[in-house]
């Protein structure tokens, strides 16, 4: 029973420590070589977190580039709606539980000329 109980817990504290989400403004942000070192363009689903977020993901060191948030998605629930987009970047100013979309992915909820959606829930896959 004790080993059994252990493992739970241990399995309940990896993916806790894993699972990252949060309720914020989503930003419309024009992509281009972002923190991951990667080159994108608007009409690619990317995204961006906060600095905060991108820097405390588990695996994250001293090279933004080898951050494993780096082959996640992050999900934004609005509306019923969910839309997945790879992250590539993160917004050194952006508050906490900021999440930004490229414009084609921000499109899917509302123009991108209207720039931010607020309370939104994201998660990262
Ligand atoms: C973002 O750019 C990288 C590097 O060019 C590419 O591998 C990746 O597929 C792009 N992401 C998307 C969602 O197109
Ligand atoms: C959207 O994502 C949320 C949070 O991850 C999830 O609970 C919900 O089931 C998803 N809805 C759809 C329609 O996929
Ligand atoms: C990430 O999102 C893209 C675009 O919505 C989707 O095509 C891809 O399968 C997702 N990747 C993962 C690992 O969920």
């Amino acid at each position: 029973m004790l080993t059994l109980a252990t493992a739970l817990s241990l399995g309940l504290l990896a993916a806790s420590a894993t699972a990252q989400s949060g309720t914020g403004t989503l930003f419309n942000f024009i992509p281009g070589l972002g923190a991951c070192g990667f080159t994108n363009t608007s009409d690619q689903f990317v995204a961006l977190v906060s600095s905060k977020t991108f820097h405390s993901f588990p695996g994250s060191g001293a090279n933004p580039n080898t951050n494993p948030i780096c082959t996640h998605n992050l999900t934004v629930s609005f509306n019923g709606k969910n839309v997945s987009a790879q992250i590539v970047d993160l917004g050194l100013d952006a508050p906490d539980d900021n999440v930004g979309f490229s414009p084609a992915a921000f499109e899917q909820f509302a123009p991108p000329v209207q720039g931010i959606v607020q309370n939104v829930i994201w998660t990262i896959d």
